[in-house]
């Protein structure tokens, strides 16, 4: 079915600038590439019965070009050219979810010029490229469509490689409609982080925190980017059960971000004082992990090497615990016998975009520049950027301080590193279980912006915002 251009719009239609930014990136593309690409944006998957589903979330390459979620969509771009695949909403789904728009409608809405039922997509597939679904019933009518096997963060087949290398090429410099969704995205999460602090005298549980912090989000019509680790156990990387008391003496690591509705994330992390106050050994540390923290921020620009920043955090971090008597040494040598991965075992932090953790689904093609490969070392091993930073990059910087049993207790661990670790000055600091400060970073022409700036990292700060 050919669209005319007489189509009428929706009340909800894109904006000028969204529109054209979207032509602007699906041209970039067609510039680099000379393969017809089809983009599944993916379907919610079933809790139980079919119609009891976990929310639907699009795949982050179809709304780059697509920009709206459309579930169970398919897109075909070629030389520039945008052709819609989706079926008609039926009368028992508008029973339950009412009335869908028109596939015309959405066609025009997105810029699309042509747009077909799905049925007729396997005779527009001859030759093209795509990127794994994340969710298996997609993989199966990707794979299905294209005859091959589509699996995730396997580009194995060379089109799907280049397409791959294309789409990176695009999404790691964020444009200015990009960044105006980010720093939405980032202003909402900073007054999460300012709610999830000031309840946090009066709550008893982690929960209430995350509570009060997620309905920030909630109230903006915004979703969380990731699930929110909000949790008096600092020191369990990725926690999610939010069912501990919160007490006095407890620090709380609250890592949460808020996502848009066009799907671009922000993700920050604060540690405060349950009781208002450090005590002088959390303040010990918190001022360790915050001097990593600022000294990775004041290096960042164009130019620079992430896992330069990343061996600097680690170089901060060896001298503030060899000044507090936890390590002993040269911090250099530390650093080179990966000392400090004992108290900070992941990178400095990693690229932020449509996802937390943008474009992992491709595994390090995003991350790593090409021709480099993960290090098998204790201290690098978690190293998620490793390229030269370039303006338009948005990167996490997360250093972070924890006590893990896992790597404490850890018998070849405690041997390998029997000399450099002064015991019984860590048994002092056992008020501190897990320090994570997160800041989100853009790279511009001459340096940095920290798009969340306005949520305070100082220990004081922190401590005169919980008394307000
Ligand atoms: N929120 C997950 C992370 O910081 O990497
Ligand atoms: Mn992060
Ligand atoms: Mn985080």
């Amino acid at each position: 079915m050919q669209i005319s251009s007489t189509q009428p719009t929706l009340d909800n239609s894109l904006s000028q600038p969204l529109a054209e930014t979207l032509r602007q990136r699906r041209q970039c593309l067609a510039n680099q590439i000379d393969f017809p690409v089809l983009l599944w944006s993916g379907r919610s998957s079933p809790r139980n019965f079919p119609a009891n589903v976990y929310p639907f979330r699009a795949s982050s390459h179809f709304l780059y070009f697509a920009g709206i979620a459309l579930e169970n969509t398919v897109i075909r771009l070629d030389g520039g050219k945008l052709t819609l695949f989706m079926d008609e909403g039926t009368a028992a789904a508008a029973l339950w979810h009412g009335d869908m728009p028109k596939r015309a409608e959405l066609a025009v809405q997105i810029g699309a010029e042509e747009a077909f039922p799905l049925a007729e997509l396997k005779s527009y597939a001859e030759g093209a490229a795509t990127i794994a679904a994340q969710d298996a019933a997609t993989r199966l009518q990707q794979s299905h469509v294209l005859n091959r096997i589509i699996l995730p963060a396997n580009q194995s087949q060379s089109l799907d490689l280049s397409l791959a290398k294309a789409i990176v090429s695009l999404r790691l410099r964020h444009d200015p409609v990009a960044l105006a969704e980010l720093k939405k995205a980032a202003a909402v999460s900073v007054t999460a982080h300012q709610t999830g602090m000031q309840i946090l005298p009066k709550a008893r549980v982690e929960s209430e925190i995350r509570a009060a912090m997620e309905a920030v989000a909630i109230a903006h019509n915004m979703t969380c980017a990731y699930r929110s680790i909000i949790t008096v156990q600092g020191e369990v990387l990725h926690n999610d059960q939010y069912h501990h008391p919160i007490t006095s003496g407890d620090l709380l690591l609250a890592d949460m971000g808020a996502e848009t509705e066009a799907g671009w994330a922000a993700d920050i992390t604060r540690t405060s004082p349950v009781s208002g106050q450090f005590s002088p050994t959390q303040r010990d540390l918190y001022d360790v992990v915050l001097a990593a923290h600022d000294a990775c921020i004041a290096k960042i620009q164009p130019g620079v090497e992430y896992r330069e920043i990343h061996l600097l955090a680690a170089q901060v971090i060896a001298e503030g615990l060899v000044n507090l008597g936890i390590l002993r040494g040269q911090p250099d040598a530390l650093v080179e016998r990966d000392a400090h991965a004992l108290f900070f075992p992941h990178g400095v932090g990693h690229l932020l975009g449509l996802d937390v953790h943008d474009m992992e689904d491709l595994g390090d093609l995003a991350g790593y520049e090409t021709g480099r490969h993960r290090s098998d070392r204790f201290g690098l091993g978690y190293l998620r950027l490793d390229r030269p930073l370039r303006p338009g990059m948005l990167v996490t910087i997360e250093p972070g301080f924890y006590q893990v049993p896992a790597i404490l207790q850890d018998p070849e661990r405690r041997t390998t590193y029997a000399e450099v670790v002064n015991w019984d000055r860590l048994a002092q600091f056992s008020d501190v279980r897990g320090i994570r400060i997160e800041d989100d970073v853009l790279v511009t022409e001459t340096g940095y912006e920290v798009l969340t700036a306005a949520l305070p990292t100082q220990a004081e700060a922190i401590e005169a915002f919980i008394a307000s």
